[in-house]
This record gives C-alpha cells, sequence and structure tokens, in this order.
C-alpha cells in the first residue's frame, strides 16, 4: 500500500525509538503483554493524564516520568510541543514509551505523533491498546454488535468543533451502534445533532463512565432524555454515549434500571 511518509534510509535513523503504546481505559490487566514489557524497559514514559497510577507503576520507580495531562480546553503542554520532546529524547538515543488511554491511533493523536517522529528520523513502534469503547462495552455486558441488534458501528468524536456543520446522518439507528467519545459536556447538542439528521428520539441510549475502574456506572435512557439523564447524574468525563438497540443489552444497577424503565426503555 502507498505510504504518505518520506522513505527514510535505515542508516539514517536516529538510535533511540519511539513506541506509542496504547494503556486501554484504566484497568491494569487491560494492558498487552508488550506493553507491559515496554514499561519496564523504558528510558522515560511520556504520558496522558487519563493514564492511572497503578499502570504508571509497573516502570520501575527510577524511570523518568513526564505527565503532558491534556484536559478539555486546557492543555499542559501543546501538541508540538509533546512531539518536539520525543523526538528530542530518542535522538539522544533512549528507548521513549509514549503511553496514551486506550488505544493510539483511537482520538489520540498518534497520527500525528508517529509522521512527526518519522520526518524527523526517528524510528516509531506502535502498540494497540483496548480502545474505551471495548473496555467499557465488557464492564457493561453490552456487545457492540448483536446479530439481533447491530451490524455496524461507528466511533465518533462529540467535543468536534462545528458539530452543526457535520452530517451525523445515517451514524445513529436501526441495526447500528454509535459510540460516542468525548460526547458528555456536548450530550444536549449531540442530542440535537443527531434528531435533526433523522435519528429516533426514542432510541435507547447508555452512558458508561470511568469504564474497567471501581467507579464505572452504566446508565441507560432514551436518546430524547440522554442531556437530563447526564445533568440529573452529573456524568463525568471519562465517559462514552452508546447509541443504539445494544444499549438494552447488559448489566444496569436497580437504580438506572428504575430510570430506564421511567424513560420506557424495555430490558
Ligand atoms: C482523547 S479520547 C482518548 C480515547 C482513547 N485513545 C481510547 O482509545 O479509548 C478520551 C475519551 O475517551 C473516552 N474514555 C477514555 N477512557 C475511558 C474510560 N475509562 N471510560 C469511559 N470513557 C473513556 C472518554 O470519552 C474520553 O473523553
Amino acid at each position: 500500500m502507498e505510504t504518505k511518509e518520506p522513505s527514510i534510509p535505515q542508516a539514517q535513523f536516529a538510535d533511540g525509538t519511539v513506541y506509542l503504546v496504547g494503556a486501554g481505559p484504566g484497568d491494569p490487566e487491560l494492558l498487552t503483554l508488550r506493553a507491559a514489557r515496554l514499561l519496564s524497559e523504558a528510558d522515560i514514559i511520556v504520558h496522558d493524564g487519563l493514564v492511572s497510577s497503578d499502570i504508571l507503576d509497573i516502570a520501575p520507580a527510577t524511570t523518568q516520568r513526564v505527565s503532558v495531562a491534556k484536559q478539555r480546553s486546557r492543555h499542559s503542554m501543546a501538541q508540538d510541543q509533546i512531539n518536539a520532546l520525543l523526538i528530542a529524547e530518542a535522538k539522544k538515543g533512549r528507548k521513549v514509551v509514549r503511553l496514551k488511554g486506550g488505544d493510539p491511533f483511537i482520538f489520540g493523536r498518534g497520527g500525528e505523533e508517529a509522521s512527526d517522529c518519522i520526518k524527523a528520523g526517528v524510528r516509531v513502534e506502535v502498540v494497540p491498546g483496548i480502545s474505551a469503547a471495548l473496555g467499557c462495552a465488557a464492564q457493561a455486558k453490552m456487545p457492540l454488535t448483536h446479530r439481533n441488534a447491530s451490524s455496524a458501528v461507528s466511533f465518533v468524536a462529540g467535543q468536534c468543533k462545528g458539530l452543526s456543520d457535520q452530517n451525523w446522518s445515517g451514524l445513529a439507528g436501526k441495526g447500528r451502534t454509535l459510540v460516542i467519545y468525548m460526547g458528555v459536556a456536548n450530550a444536549e447538542a449531540i442530542v440535537e445533532k443527531l434528531i435533526a439528521d433523522g435519528a429516533a428520539p426514542d432510541l435507547p441510549v447508555a452512558v458508561l463512565e470511568n469504564g474497567t475502574r471501581d467507579s464505572f456506572r452504566a446508565l441507560r435512557t432514551l436518546l430524547t432524555d440522554l442531556g437530563d439523564l447526564v445533568q440529573r447524574e452529573q456524568v463525568k468525563s471519562p465517559a462514552l454515549l452508546v447509541v443504539g438497540e445494544v444499549a438494552r443489552y447488559g448489566d444496569a444497577t436497580d437504580k438506572f434500571l428504575e430510570y430506564a424503565q421511567m424513560a420506557g426503555v424495555e430490558f
């Protein structure tokens, strides 16, 4: 397949390597064996805010750690500074682990970091991680596809600028599952957008908060009541919105089952 990256002769690569490593959604037991090995071998770990201390603790206490935590509308380090740091450390010959929540290539800016490193002559390896959608769905026992309910899944970013100019028609509806990352703060606008683009207001919705962590919650309602549920339950990031028939499946605590029943969701 044609690559967009410039081809750099091997001899020109720096001695160090940048490993873009997926840390999964929170539970350290969901790390891959390769991720755990690289954490124990790294010279420096450059990590996101969503990576839990349990995971960072896998590395020896002496390993250098740099947090580049990003939060909605607050960045502790700009993306180009992060890229420059990765490149500079690898050019010193160091083994650089760039540790990201979930998977590096799902809403993780892994593509930008990989391109900049390759352009700078730095070797890159990518270690996939369990994305939040997969971790949350497993914990909620909610299949993202199901022979009776859904044969397609879309992952969409809900905090995107210009939401009203995007075309969301066909993303949510019969026979399909829509998983929205970073959508909690925009829940009301997302509901309006989906309904304006043709989604039925009575589609089931699940809100999956703090997936694979002790504080996990799975809340269910109907699309039209999503904004209300998010406010009433004070849902906080990190959380996913899952829209579609599959939201009827899986666990729900009695309290949320009650809300769902009030809203007319059948289980
Ligand atoms: C910048 S994106 C990173 C996604 C990540 N690369 C992945 O593959 O899961 C951050 C968003 O992922 C979702 N997320 C990450 N971890 C989560 C978790 N443990 N539970 C629920 N949602 C999570 C939330 O929507 C959060 O706002």
